[in-house]
C-alpha cells in the first residue's frame, strides 16, 4: 500500500497539451500511472498520447467518471483558475506543479479546497510517487530510472515514507535510501512555497495510519514551523512510528532566503538549530549530515525487524521475479509455503495461484481442476497429438516428442479459448457502452447483451464469418460444456436465474458466460442452434474468473500435457518407428468404461 496515490488512482492532467504536460504524461504512463485524460481550455476534443482532452475538469468528470487526482502542468498565472476548475469538479487531490504561484492565489485555492473537503499538494511541487505503482508529477524522471532508484515494498510488506520540502532532494533521498537497501512506500514533495496545501504534519499523520509505512523520513529545511509541529505531534503520541530527519540550511543566516520561498528565517523563528532541537527532544533521529541519513534509517529499521530493509540477496539482485521464492529449506509460491499447499489445495487451485497470485476458494479450485481435466486429451486426431506421435516415431525422446505436440498448440489449436474470451469481452464492452445499433426496434424485454447478440448473429450470417468457441466438428452437444457451466454455477460465477447479471468475481467486470449464453439464444432464435463448445466455455469461465487472456493458451498446454505424454509413450512402446500415421483411420482399444 501507499498513501494518496496507488496504481488504481485515476489521474487527470491539466495542461496536458503543453510542453511539460505532454512530456510528463508520457513518463507517468511509462511508469504505470493510470492517466485517464487531460484538460486544456479550447482544446477539448483533441487527443494527447491517445488520451482524450477536455475543455474543463467538469467535462472530463462527466465523460470519464470519477477522477482521484489531477496534476496541473499549468503556468503560475493560470494556476488559480485551473485549480478551482479541478476542485469544483469534485477532484479530491490536486497536485500544483507550477513555480511562482502568487500567494493570494494559493490562499484562494486553499479556501476553495477547504470548502469542498478537497486537498492539494504544492504549489511548486514535483509531486508524489508510490514506488512500484505510480508517479504523479515530475518525481524520478524516466520510468526506467524511477524503477531502478526507488525500491518498492514487497507485497504485503512495508517501506519508509518520505516527506520532503525540496523537489530535487525528494528523489535524491529516495535514491540514497534505496542504495542503502531501504524500501519506500511513498515519496511526497510538499512544495517549497510559503503557503502550501498538505504540509509535513498532515502527511506524517497519513503515514502513521498506513500499514505499509514503518518509519517516516523527513527532508526538512529552515523557515516556517512544519518540523516543530511534527515534533509536537510526536510528543503528543499522535505519531508513534520512528521519525528520521535531515534539516537543510544550517549555514543560512537570519533574513536570507534559502532557495525556496518558504525557506526563510524570520527573527528567531524557523531556525535550523530550533528545528533540530525540537525534533530531537521529541525523540526523532536527526542526522547532522545528509550522508548520515541512510545509515540512521537502516539502524531504525533493523531494530524494528522491518521488512522495509532489503536482505543482502535482494540488494545484490540485478533482476527480480515475483513467482516463487527459494530460501534454504523453504519454497514459497506467490508467497504461499509450498508444503502447506500440498495435500490442501487442488492442482487447479495451484495453477490459478501461480498465474494470478491469488489463492482461490475451494469451489473455484474445483472449477479450475475441471477445466484442466476437460482438456486432458481429445483422442489421436488433434494436431498436437499427431505432431507428438509423428516426432516420437522418429526415435525422438519423450521431451522432444511432447515439445513437438506443445509447439502445435497455437492460434488454431487451443487458441479458440482466448479468441472466444476476447470476442465475448468485446460484446460486453459494446453492451456496457450502449453501442446498440437499433435498441428501440428490439422487444423491450431484450437486454443489451441480447440486442448485441442478435446484431452479431445477423452480421455473421450475412458475412459468413466464423466465431471461435461455438460449434464443434464432432459434438453437437459437447458433454464437457454442460458440466463446466454446472461447476461455474456452483462456484458462484453465474446465476442461471439471472442470466444477464454481471459477473460476481472481483476482477471481471461483466459476465462472459452471460454473453456466451446470449449468443447461443440469438442463434436458437433464428432456428440455427450453434452451442458454445468446450473451448468457448473455458474461455468464458477463465475470463469470468479474472484470468488474463494472455495465459489461456498456456492453460490449454498445461491441461493437454498428460495426454501428450500418454500418446508419446504409447507410440514409443506399441508402434514401429517411422510408421505412416493415418490421421483418421484408427480405432480405440482401451477399456470400455461407462
Ligand atoms: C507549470 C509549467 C511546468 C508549465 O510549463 P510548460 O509546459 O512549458 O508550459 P506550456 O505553456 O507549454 O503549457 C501550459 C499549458 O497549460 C494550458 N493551460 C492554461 N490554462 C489552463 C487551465 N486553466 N487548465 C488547463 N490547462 C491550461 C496552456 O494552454 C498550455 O497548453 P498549450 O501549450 O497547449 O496552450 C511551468 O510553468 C513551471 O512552473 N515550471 C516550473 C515547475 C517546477 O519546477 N516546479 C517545482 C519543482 S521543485
Amino acid at each position: 500500500m501507499s498513501i494518496l496515490l496507488s496504481k488504481s488512482s485515476r489521474v487527470l492532467v491539466q495542461g496536458i497539451t503543453g510542453r511539460e504536460g505532454q512530456a510528463r504524461t508520457r513518463l507517468m504512463l511509462d511508469y504505470g500511472t493510470t492517466v485517464i485524460g487531460g484538460v486544456t481550455p479550447g482544446k477539448g476534443g483533441t487527443e494527447v498520447l491517445g488520451l482524450p482532452v477536455f475543455n474543463s475538469c467538469a467535462d472530463a468528470a462527466r465523460a470519464l467518471g470519477p477522477i482521484d487526482i489531477s496534476v496541473l502542468f499549468v503556468p503560475a498565472p493560470a494556476m488559480k483558475d485551473a485549480a478551482l476548475d479541478a476542485i469544483n469538479a469534485g477532484v479530491k487531490l490536486s497536485v500544483l506543479v507550477a513555480d511562482r504561484v502568487p500567494v493570494w492565489d494559493a490562499m484562494a485555492i486553499a479556501a476553495a479546497a477547504k470548502e469542498k473537503g478537497a486537498a492539494f499538494l504544492g504549489p511548486n511541487t514535483l509531486g508524489l510517487a508510490s514506488p512500484g505503482q505510480a508517479v504523479v508529477g515530475m518525481i524520478g524522471g524516466r520510468a526506467e530510472s524511477a524503477r531502478e532508484w526507488f525500491k518498492p515494498p514487497l507485497p504485503g510488506g512495508a517501506g519508509v515514507g518520505i516527506i520532503s520540502r525540496s523537489g530535487g532532494m525528494s528523489s535524491s533521498t529516495a535514491y540514497y535510501l534505496g542504495q542503502a537497501g531501504i524500501r519506500i512506500s511513498s515519496i511526497i514533495h510538499i512544495g517549497g512555497d510559503a503557503v502550501l496545501g498538505l504540509r509535513i504534519p498532515d502527511i506524517a499523520l497519513l503515514f502513521e495510519q498506513d500499514p505499509a509505512t514503518d518509519a517516516i523520513i523527513i527532508f526538512g529545511e529552515i523557515g516556517g514551523s512544519q518540523e516543530e509541529e511534527l515534533a509536537d505531534l510526536i510528543r503528543a503520541g499522535r505519531i508513534t512510528k520512528p521519525v528520521a530527519a535531515y534539516i537543510g540550511g544550517k549555514a543560512a543566516k537570519a533574513g536570507t532566503r534559502f532557495s525556496h520561498a518558504g525557506a526563510i528565517i524570520e527573527g528567531n523563528k524557523g531556525t535550523h538549530a530550533g528545528k533540530v532541537a525540537a525534533l530531537r527532544e521529541a525523540g526523532a533521529t536527526v542526522a547532522d549530515a545528509f550522508g548520515d541519513l541512510p545509515a540512521a534509517v537502516v539502524s531504525i529499521l533493523r531494530a524494528k525487524g522491518s521488512s522495509a530493509l532489503m536482505t543482502e540477496a535482494e540488494r545484490r539482485a540485478v533482476w527480480t521475479t515475483a513467482v516463487t521464492k527459494i530460501e534454504p529449506n523453504k519454497v514459497a509460491v506467490r508467497g504461499h509455503d509450498i508444503a502447506s499447499l500440498m495435500g490442501k489445495v487442488s492442482f487447479g487451485a495451484a495453477v490459478y495461484l501461480i498465474l494470478t497470485g491469488r489463492l482461490p476458494d475451494e469451489k473455484v479450485g474445483r472449477l479450475m481442476d475441471a477445466i484442466l481435466v476437460s482438456s486432458i486429451d481429445h483422442g489421436a486426431t488433434p494436431p498436437s497429438c499427431l505432431a507428438a506421435r509423428t516426432v516420437a516415431s522418429t526415435g525422438a525422446s519423450l521431451s522432444q516428442s511432447v515439445a513437438a505436440g506443445i509447439m502445435s498448440i497455437n492460434r488454431h489449436h487451443g487458441g479458440a479459448i482466448e479468441d472466444c474470451a476476447r470476442y465475448l469481452g468485446s460484446i460486453i464492452e459494446r453492451a456496457a457502452s450502449g453501442a446498440v445499433a437499433d435498441a428501440s426496434s428490439r422487444p423491450p424485454r431484450a437486454s443489451a447483451l441480447d440486442t448485441i447478440a442478435a446484431e452479431e448473429v445477423a452480421r455473421i450470417k450475412s458475412t459468413g464469418d466464423r466465431i471461435s468457441g461455438f460449434g464443434h466438428r464432432i459434438h453437437t452437444k459437447d458433454p464437457r460444456t454442460a458440466r463446466l457451466f454446472e461447476l461455474a454455477v456452483q462456484a458462484g460465477l453465474f446465476d442461471p436465474a439471472q442470466p444477464n447479471a454481471e459477473c460476481r468475481m472481483p476482477d471481471a467486470a461483466a459476465s462472459h458466460i452471460a454473453a456466451a449464453r446470449a449468443i447461443e439464444r440469438a442463434f436458437a432464435d433464428i432456428g440455427k442452434p450453434l452451442p458454445i463448445n468446450v473451448d468457448g466455455a473455458i474461455g468464458a469461465i477463465l475470463a469470468d474468473l479474472g484470468l488474463d487472456p494472455k495465459v489461456f493458451n498456456g492453460i490449454f498446454m498445461i491441461a493437454r500435457t498428460p495426454g501428450l505424454v500418454a500418446h508419446v509413450v504409447e507410440e514409443q512402446t506399441r508402434e514401429k518407428p517411422m510408421r505412416r500415421i493415418d490421421p483418421v483411420n484408427h480405432a480405440y482399444d482401451g477399456p470400455s468404461g461407462n
